[in-house]
């Protein structure tokens, strides 16, 4: 009998599709995947890759910002109903009362966010790029949405004055500053990486503060033998096998439980079914478009 694996790898060479996925997705996809990575990453893959189809592992905004970029392909979502929690805090129709409110002003938003807030927006950033993009803004009135706490952390980086919406991640904004004092007072020798998602009482206490890859590139070329990462846990499967010998310390409540509905078996129904096609208006496409190039640009 032919493995899910195997029929997996068969059907991606037969329907020339690359598989996409995040470092918080299960380490079972992520062995399935041709690039494993953070939103920016993916992203830039999704707009450059000659492949006819994409299967994007991770939360639907993932998938829709691939279709976004690539509106020639078919971008497949094995779990529709895998939607980012933050994302669901800020709507097109808000932003767009907000600009009735402030014209003039400049709306960042953070990519975890639906197409139809996408299409709202001046120009889209991830957790990579954030301090960049609001440096591109300095001297104009600026919103960034939808998460505050990646609002403030980019505003304190930069000096750049900066409005905020009242988002927030879930998981991330569920790791507490005693949490964080408890895992260091276990571990004093460990060097702290935070994602910009958390509080900024949590982010105090990190000597890194980046995205999913940057503390893997961190990990990998620091001397130090033992971290803790205050981000979601999926990031275990890669800085544990990128480094071996070195201790990786989470929060271990910090579970994105949509990021994990994505399984080899979703996988497959997609690649052979074509299951969770992302399907765009070629309005919210036109509109949301512009945003999230510059975001590349800005990569
Ligand atoms: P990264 O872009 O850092 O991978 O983060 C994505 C995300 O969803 C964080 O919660
Ligand atoms: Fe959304 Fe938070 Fe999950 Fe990231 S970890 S996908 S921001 S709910």
């Amino acid at each position: 009998m032919v493995s899910v694996e195997d029929r997996i790898r068969q059907l991606k060479k037969e329907k020339n599709a690359v598989i996409l996925a995040h470092n918080y997705t299960t380490g079972e996809v992520q062995a399935l995947a041709d690039l494993v990575g953070d939103s920016l990453g993916l992203s830039v893959e999704a707009a450059r890759t000659g492949a006819d189809l994409i299967v994007f592992c991770g939360v639907t905004f993932m998938g829709e910002t691939a279709k976004i970029l690539s509106p020639g392909k078919t971008v497949l979502v094995p779990e529709p109903d895998a939607r980012c929690a933050m994302a669901a805090m800020c709507t097109g129709e808000q932003l767009r009362e907000y600009r009735r409110a402030h014209p003039g002003c400049v709306i960042i938003g953070y990519v975890n966010s639906t197409a139809e807030a996408k299409k709202e927006m001046d120009v889209c950033c991830t957790s990579s790029n954030v301090v960049k993009v609001v440096e591109s803004v300095r001297g104009r009135e600026a919103l960034l949405v939808p998460d505050a706490n990646l609002g403030a952390y980019a505003a304190a980086a930069t000096g750049v004055p900066i409005a905020a919406w009242d988002g927030f991640c879930p998981v991330h904004h569920g790791i507490t500053a005693s949490q964080a004092r408890a895992l260091k007072g276990k571990h004093p020798d460990a060097f702290v990486m935070a994602h910009p998602e958390c509080r900024g009482e949590v982010l105090a206490l990190a000597d890194h503060v980046g995205s999913t890859e940057s503390m893997l590139r961190v990990a990998g070329t620091s001397e130090k033998r033992e971290f803790i990462v205050l981000t979601e846990v999926g990031m275990r499967h890669r800085l544990e096998r990128e480094n071996p010998g070195k201790a990786f310390y989470f929060c271990e409540h910090a579970v994105c439980t949509t990021m994990k509905m994505v399984t080899p078996e979703s996988v497959l129904d997609s690649l052979e079914n074509g299951t969770g096609e992302v399907v765009l208006s070629s309005d919210v496409i036109e509109g949301a478009r512009g945003a999230v190039m510059r975001m590349i640009d800005l990569a």
